[in-house]
């Protein structure tokens, strides 16, 4: 290819990946499929690799990032930004009602909007492209963040429809909270803290150097308000419908996260029905905005100091109630992580008994100066575990005692120890502590790791009980004769259990490295070395430099790979993993044959034979190359049933050879 069909080709899969990428994003309505997409994408990041001087600072594959930003530049924002002035109660609204009606002629017309409770962005486009993130800070200035924002799918790169040539977009950068738990989950999974709410961790993730890492957490973002643009629409209100239309996602009227309405009333209805209902959204709130829709009436309100006269924010009260701590108890993770427990007298809070909250660590409880009996407030954030957020003082018994924090393992009495720079504190007894023990092996036998079936924490915990078990290469060693014996165990729930056992042999490298447990070693870092060192050998082989050679394997992670494989103990594991059988190398899949190099195909409906996916792996496996959309240079459409009849018509037009699924196995036995 030239460098001019280079550009043409650029141009058309940029314009492509856009339209895709926002039918997915903010339309929710997707036409191609994630593997189509992503083949499209994986056809640019090459013509860039290619092509460098084609590689545009807006291009659709700064989605998955790779941008570093080493230092984050200060920017002067050209529109200050202010803050809302806040209310706590319907009557603070009702005055503020009164206040602006005796400031501005006419009738007012209001909008009211959730208040996301996110991190403030303000987003320059010039010409239709996005120029420039820049963070809140203190409101005058605030910090670059382009790079990272370009990560967020929902914001577009490029806009479309009638724009204006340089205008600021603002709005609030949030952690979704499903993405969140994700992340949260991976933590756990790997031993690493979990973040304690979707606010902070939003803020910063925002500032991490590497925006491939921020592309993987998934952040969010909803627009509230456009600067700069003059004739767009006379209201806040319309001139939120229009930025739909150069494609932005705005918040949707049919969900009711926006309203407009003329009345002290419709007002009241809004914050009344999301006091109820805030729980079930998908993302924090943690209010509501109250804003003058008319441009011409927000003028005339001004601003003072801080806030314009034309906004208000309602903040929701976090639920608080007060009662009394009984006992703290410590829990050991599976990494031998003690959290401490709160257990508390029975409270109704958010519409569910409370009787327990974390406290996260000991510095949690020397912050809170926690006594036992204490009357504690307990609130519910965002987080689904309540937390103590004070302690009544003045309640307290002059004999009260003090929660210190433990020194020894509540489970085998080892002394603890806590890291440098970690607030958690460890039972460093791996292999000897029960609940340790118990966890790595749930881990191994769990959903992402090696999932066996007919294993669950229960059985595993009487296997442990009457000491069949005590490490996973134990497992190997059951017999049914052995399972059988256990209470409750039917013949046939023995056998399920043995050949579950069995069958997690078959499991690839990746699961049962995964399945080891290493601390920080997540699902997504044990394919990333699976791939890298191909067998557990070379793994352990591995120097420090060899490991942080690889893709996003820092510091901390080598280290403790290393830590791992010191170990006599692990040692053993693995060899006795090993002599059972299992997969403990990459089972390179063959190229078959380089039969269909040069050749480029579109696969489209539904097959017998194989998946869609497959028949799309036999492609590449044969060195041809699988295309999204059909065009002239399109060397084979492979239609299955249920072939859309538009594409059908498109191949025949452009004269583009189609095979039916036998036609395409007979080119392959060719
Ligand atoms: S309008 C002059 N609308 O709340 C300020 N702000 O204290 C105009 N926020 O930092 C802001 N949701 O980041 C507006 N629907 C919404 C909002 C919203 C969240 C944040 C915003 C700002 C803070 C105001």
């Amino acid at each position: 290819m030239n460098q001019s069909e280079a550009i043409e080709e650029v141009k058309r899969l940029t314009k492509e990946l856009n339209h895709h990428n926002h039918l997915y994003y903010v339309e929710s309505n997707p036409e191609i499929s994630d593997y189509d997409f992503d083949m499209l994408l994986k056809r640019l990041q090459e013509l860039e690799e290619q092509f460098p001087e084609l590689a545009d600072d807006n291009s659709p594959t700064k989605r998955v990032g790779g941008d570093i930003t080493k230092k984050f530049e200060s920017v002067v924002h050209k529109y200050p930004m202010l803050s809302l002035s806040n209310s706590y109660s319907k009557d603070e609204i009702e005055e503020w009602f009164v206040r602006i009606k005796k400031l501005v002629d006419g009738d007012l017309e209001y909008v009211c909007e959730l208040k996301y409770d996110g991190v403030a962005i303000g987003i320059q486009y010039v010409n239709g492209q996005l120029k420039q993130a820049v963070t809140r800070g203190d409101g005058t200035q605030g910090e670059n963040v382009t790079n990272n924002v370009k990560t967020i799918r929902t914001i577009p790169l490029s806009l479309t429809g009638d724009y204006p040539e340089d205008f600021e977009i603002r709005g609030e950068i949030f952690f979704p909270l499903d993405n969140f738990e994700k992340l949260n989950e991976q933590r756990r999974e790997s031993g690493e803290q979990e973040f304690a709410n979707p606010r902070n961790t939003a803020s910063g993730t925002l500032k991490m150097q590497d925006s491939k890492v921020v592309a993987e957490r998934g952040l969010d973002c909803f627009l509230y308000g456009v600067y700069g643009v003059t004739g767009t629409a006379n209201g806040h209100f319309e001139t939120v419908q229009k930025v739909a239309d150069w494609g932005f996602k705005i918040p949707q009227q049919s969900k009711r996260y926006i309203e407009k309405t003329d009345s002290l009333e419709g007002v009241m209805n809004f914050i009344n029905f999301w006091n109820e209902e805030r729980s079930k959204l998908p993302f924090e709130i943690d209010g509501i905005v109250i804003k003058v829709n008319q441009y011409h009436q927000q003028e005339e309100l001004g601003f003072t100091a801080k806030s314009p006269r034309w906004a208000i924010a309602y903040k929701f009260k976090a639920e608080r109630v007060e009662t009394v701590l009984d006992t703290v108890t410590y829990q050991v993770g599976r990494t031998g992580a003690i959290t401490p427990v709160a257990n508390l007298q029975p409270v109704q809070l958010g519409g569910t008994t409370v009787k327990r909250a974390s406290l996260h660590n000991a510095d949690q409880i020397e912050k809170l100066d926690l006594h036992l009996s204490d009357q504690v407030f307990v609130e519910k954030g965002g987080e689904i575990i309540p937390k103590i957020v004070g302690v009544n003082t003045g309640a307290r018994l002059t004999t009260a005692q003090q929660v210190i924090f433990i020194e020894h393992c509540p489970e085998c009495s080892t002394e603890l120890i806590r890291r440098e720079g970690e607030a958690q504190h460890y039972c460093p007894n791996e292999t000897g502590c029960p609940p340790q023990m118990k966890g790595k092996i749930e881990h191994f036998i769990g959903r992402k790791a090696l999932d066996i079936d007919g294993l669950g924490a229960e059985t595993v915990d009487a296997l442990f009980e009457v000491g069949l078990i005590r490490n996973i290469a134990d497992l190997y060693e059951l017999t049914f004769d052995q399972v059988v014996e256990l209470e409750r165990m039917a013949d046939k729930s023995a056998n399920n259990l043995i050949s579950g056992i069995e069958a997690s042999k078959q499991k690839p490298f990746e699961k049962v490295l995964f399945g080891l447990g290493i601390r920080f070693v997540g699902e997504t870092v044990a394919k990333k070395l699976a791939k890298s060192f191909k067998s557990i050998d070379a793994l352990k082989a591995a120097s420090f430099d060899d490991l942080v050679a690889v893709d996003e394997i820092g510091d901390k992670i080598a280290m403790s790979i290393q830590a791992y494989f010191q170990e006599e103990e692990s040692q053993l594991l693995v060899d006795r993993l090993k002599s059972h059988g299992l997969i403990i190398e990459v089972e390179e899949k063959e190229s078959a044959s380089d039969k269909f190099a040069g050749l480029s195909f579109v696969v489209s409906g539904v097959f017998t034979a194989f998946s869609r996916n497959e028949l799309k792996e036999l492609i590449e496996t044969n060195g041809g190359k699988n295309v999204g959309s059909i065009s002239s240079k399109t060397s084979y459409v492979v239609a299955g049933d249920k072939m859309g009849p538009s594409k059908l018509k498109k191949a025949t037009d452009l004269g583009v050879k189609i095979l039916s699924e036998d036609e395409f196995i007979a080119l392959l036995n060719e």
